[in-house]
């Protein structure tokens, strides 16, 4: 069984249905609303924990009705919740979701998430020590990220830096990283200057770049490899990156190869894209293997 930790945010999604998003000055009359929880932290942990891992998860909710929502539904998918502490100064993560016109838009507004700190994460050391490997994102302090690598490459802790959302990232993180997940968008920020397969030669066997619907692509040492996404019908694309990366540590913790692992967390993350909300179509081990 693959021993995961992720460090990272869990909110409450805030989410919306409507025929169309609003201009900037302008009111639309909307079709749906429901609150779901999620985070790209928490998503990873349930994702991870819904395949079979042993999950513990690293992150702050606030003391309110959405942290207690939050605490409850990642117990009830099995992911260690002794190192997700309630704060009373911070209320809880939230991501305000529009799903309109065939895709997703979303404001985060970080809250407790910001409290995850390195000095937080250095008190649950004891939790990246006995993991198989570490998965990380972006909606934490910046100073979090860059302690979490270094820590992991002292340590020799395998880790799958998820950079999303994007920002800049010192090289020393990129270096230090095992794997680095960004999307075609999130990729074109982080290395500006060079081309796609540019990046991807300079950072063989670690930077797999998700291109959604096209596929995983990265370098091998020789070639450039494209591993095929699954075509399936999508209802909500949210949380479908975090099913990559929660399914992609499994398998490679169990000890897949580079491209299997990339193959069976595409599958995972077609599966996740068929009913609503990040964590709705979380596949568990069994619906996986069974489409494989
Ligand atoms: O990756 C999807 C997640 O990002 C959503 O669950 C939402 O919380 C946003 O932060
Ligand atoms: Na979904």
């Amino acid at each position: 069984m693959a021993k995961l930790c992720v460090i990272g945010s869990c909110s409450m999604d805030l989410v919306v249905t409507s025929s169309r998003r609003p201009g900037a000055g302008e009111t639309v009359l909307g079709d749906s609303f429901k609150t779901v929880p999620g985070g790209k932290g928490a998503n990873q942990a349930v994702a991870a924990a819904r395949l079979g891992a042993e999950v513990t998860m690293i992150g702050c909710v606030g003391k309110d009705s959405f942290g207690e929502v939050i605490l409850h539904n990642l117990k009830e998918n099995d992911v260690f919740i002794d190192n997700v502490e309630p704060v009373t100064h911070r209320e809880s993560g939230t991501a305000h979701i529009v799903l309109a016109e065939g895709d997703n838009s979303i404001i985060v507004v970080k809250g407790a998430n910001d409290l995850v700190t390195p000095e937080y994460v250095e008190s649950c050391a004891s939790v990246l020590h006995t993991a198989d490997m570490v998965l990380i994102q972006q909606e934490i302090p910046v100073e979090t990220v860059a302690f979490v690598s270094e820590f992991c490459a002292t340590h020799q802790i395998p880790l799958l830096l998820n950079p999303a959302p994007a920002r800049d990232l010192e090289a020393s993180v990129i270096e230090q990283a095992t794997y680095i997940t960004p999307n075609e968008h999130e990729a074109a920020l982080m290395f500006g200057g060079l081309s796609t397969s540019e990046a991807l030669r300079k950072y063989p066997n670690k930077l797999l770049i998700t291109e959604g619907k096209q596929g995983v692509r990265y370098f091998d040492g020789e070639q450039e490899v494209l591993v095929p996404s699954y075509i399936v019908e999508a209802v909500d694309t949210t949380g479908a990156g975090d099913t990559f990366n929660g399914a992609f540590a499994v398998a490679r913790a169990e000890g897949k190869s580079l491209y299997d692992s990339i193959q069976f967390a595409n599958r995972a993350a077609s599966l996740s894209v068929t009913k609503f909300g990040a964590q709705g179509g979380m596949p568990k081990r069994t619906d996986v293997e069974a489409s494989l």
